[in-house]
């Protein structure tokens, strides 16, 4: 049985997956990345590899993926963050045509074709308010743990319209709103329908389609599920391991490798 790996080496975290034959997940790991980010996406792999309960030897194949996708130096080839996330969205959801996928530092947003091909994308480079930084602002401002954001914004009674895009001036606004005697919730409702209002901006640039599927580690915020629902009126796909499908994807591509690699050439076939 030979193994394929992927590992996202994204702006805030990293994330490696080994799967085996029948593309089944058979190791993960997430850590940051940090300043180090070559290291980052070798212990990633070393701890998937852990996880995995196998070898280094046995993966056959490694595809580098994220921002940091060069420096998966163990690596033997890269592809970008936007493929592999379609490629993971369309093997988790069949019928997925369109995903947003919200990081740490950006968000993007893909149009996929039903054989998780890109047919168009858009991302906010230039901006960090639609992504988990401007979560982690929030966290910050509030001294509220990241996971506990989202079910915290669940409670608000009465919503805060949060007027500022931009992740810099986030803090200052929060804090002005408590200082005003707005709850915490209420604060915290009113970032996820401002994130989540840019994200659906961003959809409509590249066309919503059903279904829409949900990655990203922003995906893990029950908060954000919910406000991005309620501003698309309809339900979304995200499951357990949406954090990972980015490197799902990449493992995904890495086993096409493999098994391409065992194809007898036509000359071969010929003979
Ligand atoms: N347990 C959690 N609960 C809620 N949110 C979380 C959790 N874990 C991570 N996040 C969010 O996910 C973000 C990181 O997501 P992800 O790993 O997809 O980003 P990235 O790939 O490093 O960034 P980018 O794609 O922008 O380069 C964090 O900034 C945080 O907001
Ligand atoms: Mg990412």
């Amino acid at each position: 049985m030979a193994y394929a790996a992927g590992v996202d080496v994204g702006s805030t975290q990293t994330k490696a997956i080994i799967i085996d034959e029948d593309k089944n997940i058979v190791g993960r790991a997430l850590i940051y990345t940090g300043a180090n980010v070559t290291q980052a996406a070798e212990k990633s792999f070393q701890q998937a590899l852990k996880d995995a309960n196998i070898g280094e030897e046995e993966v056959e194949y490694v595809i580098g993926t994220g921002y940091g996708r060069y420096k998966v130096t163990f690596g033997n080839k890269q592809i970008t963050e936007i493929s592999c996330h379609g490629r993971g969205a369309v093997h988790m959801f069949p019928k997925t045509k369109t995903v947003i996928d919200m990081g740490g530092q950006d968000s993007k947003a893909i149009s996929v074709s039903p054989n998780g091909e890109i047919v168009d994308f858009c991302m906010n480079d230039k901006c960090a308010a639609g992504t988990g930084r401007f979560l982690g602002a929030a966290s910050m401002a509030l001294d509220i743990p990241l996971d506990d954001l989202g079910p915290t914004s669940l409670n608000a009674e009465k919503p805060v319209r949060i007027s500022t895009t931009c992740t810099v001036f986030a803090e200052s606004e929060i804090l002005s709103w408590l200082g005003k005697g707005k709850k915490v919730e209420d604060i915290l409702w009113g970032v996820h329908q401002s994130i989540s209002s840019r994200s659906i901006g961003l959809l409509r640039r590249v066309g919503i389609e059903e279904e829409v599927t949900f990655t990203g580690g922003v995906a893990r915020n029950t908060g954000m599920i919910k406000a991005m629902e309620d501003g698309l009126k309809k339900k979304i796909n995200v499951c357990e391991d949406s954090h990972y499908i980015g490197a799902l994807g990449a493992a995904l591509f890495s086993l096409d490798h493999i098994f391409a690699s065992r194809k007898p050439k036509v000359k071969e076939l010929a003979k």
